[in-house]
């Protein structure tokens, strides 16, 4: 085993950071033997040097990452920060001044991408991001390297811990998003602010990284259609029970009908109970990917938190350090394919749609016509009426967005409709 060690410089020392620097130091023997050289702490960013770290020697805290990038000794540097800027200029000089990366910034590589790929093979260097997508979940590298010889057509997944959280304790006890959600913040799931989670923005930005390596095309979190699941109400999952469904944020990313372009979305859906992403429970998440040769492959993990987003971040960091003793560099990005990233509109699938209407003659055959002239063809009807009022439960056969959202917009236009109480698809059949 070469004795000088590889060394490690860390950006960020939070509740990931910390968990990989605890790692790094009590598995130092086992790292050491399965890179084949030991791996050093050299230095660890953070904004606040004043708070205490157990296990880290303070003459290894700065507050000058730029300085710590630059300083042309280190082999790998470990990305946690987070977010846009600094984070990329970081990760660029890193490469500039002769060390690989490893990232956990799926906001980061969403956007960027391929300028951060390019850097990194500029420089002969390696960009790893394993952790940026459903915490400890292998999935990055499975499609990377264990399925770059199959032919992937969709890969459909859980992968927000904190939505699945809520949605699952509004299925399992009949409470109302609000109430789920405070019950997840108290408990830690959510943060303070959970915007990002809640409206789909990090689901979005895993959805565009998963496609654009499953389908070896540069997708972009533009690219995503989102929609949050801030409106998912206690009355839809009672639908979707009468229905045999639950309602889970699924990411969706698939080849579309010609084969030569990908859809990515993220959005609430039906799911039917007996699909196995329907019992992924609590903060877990879950990624299906569906292939040519493999078939069904189903990936299940916890995808959030310090130690499991820790333990991705050290499997890329052993990877990093084993090329780099061998001289070698892994998989750079791969976007041969090019495909065309089709929009929303071109999504076919099936819909569920609550409408409330007037109980009177010819409304269910005016309000059958608006879907037939649409070319969008409804596979069940469920009325329940009350008081001269009805409410009306539409599940379609497969149909276009586009057609789906014409058809929504002509109902909202007729007298007898009084309102579309909501519009969720159906997906997982
Ligand atoms: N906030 C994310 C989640 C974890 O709840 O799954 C980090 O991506």
């Amino acid at each position: 085993m070469r004795t000088r060690p590889l060394k490690v410089a860390l950006l960020g020392c939070g509740v990931v950071g910390s968990e990989v620097a605890r790692i790094m130091t009590t598995h130092a023997d086992d790292l050491a033997a399965r890179i084949g050289a030991p791996v050093e702490l050299a230095g660890v960013a953070v904004r606040r040097p004043s708070k205490v770290r157990e296990g880290i020697d303070p003459v290894l805290i700065t507050t000058d990452a730029t300085a710590l990038v630059k300083r042309g000794d280190i082999d790998v540097v470990v990305e946690v920060i987070g977010g846009i800027e600094p984070a990329r200029t970081l990760i660029t000089t890193a490469f500039e001044h002769g060390a690989s990366v490893v990232s956990a910034n799926k906001a980061l590589l969403a956007q960027d991408g391929a300028a951060l790929h390019a850097a990194a093979e500029a420089n002969d260097k390696d960009l790893y991001y394993e952790a940026a997508v459903a915490g400890a979940i292998p999935l990055i590298r499975p499609l990377r390297e264990s399925l770059a010889g199959d032919k992937v057509n969709r890969v459909l997944g859980i992968v927000n811990g904190t939505t699945n959280f809520i949605l699952d304790k509004m299925d399992s006890t009949g409470a109302g998003y609000q109430e789920a959600l405070d019950e997840a913040t108290a408990l830690g799931y959510a943060e303070a602010d959970p915007t990002a989670d809640v409206e789909g923005f990090d689901a979005a930005a895993k959805a565009a990284i998963l496609a654009g390596i499953a389908f070896h095309t540069r997708v972009r979190l533009d690219d995503v259609y989102r929609e949050g699941m801030t409106e998912v109400t206690a009355a839809d999952f009672a639908s979707a029970k009468e229905m045999g469904c639950t309602i889970k944020l699924l990411a969706i990313c698939e080849r579309a009908g010609d084969g030569q372009s990908v859809t990515a979305r993220v959005h609430p859906a039906m799911i039917p109970l007996t699909h196995p992403l329907a019992s992924v429970r609590g903060a877990y998440n879950a990624v299906f990917v569906e292939s040519d040769a493999s078939g069904q492959l189903m990936f299940y993990g916890p995808g959030a938190g310090g130690s499991p987003t820790a333990s991705a971040v050290l499997g890329d960091l052993v990877a990093v350090c084993r090329n780099r003793l061998s001289g070698a560099t892994g998989p750079g990005e791969s976007a041969y394919a090019a495909l065309t990233v089709s929009p929303m509109g071109d999504v076919v699938t099936r819909y569920h749609i609550s409408l409330d209407v007037a109980d009177k003659p010819g409304v269910l055959a005016q309000v059958a016509t608006v879907f037939a002239e649409h070319g969008v063809s409804i596979d069940t009807v469920r009325q329940q009426g009350k008081d001269g009022e009805a409410s009306l439960v539409v599940v379609t056969h497969r149909a276009s967005d586009a057609a789906l959202t014409g058809t929504v917009e002509a109902l909202r236009k007729l007298d007898t409709v009084r309102g579309v109480a909501s519009i969720m698809r159906v997906e997982g059949e």
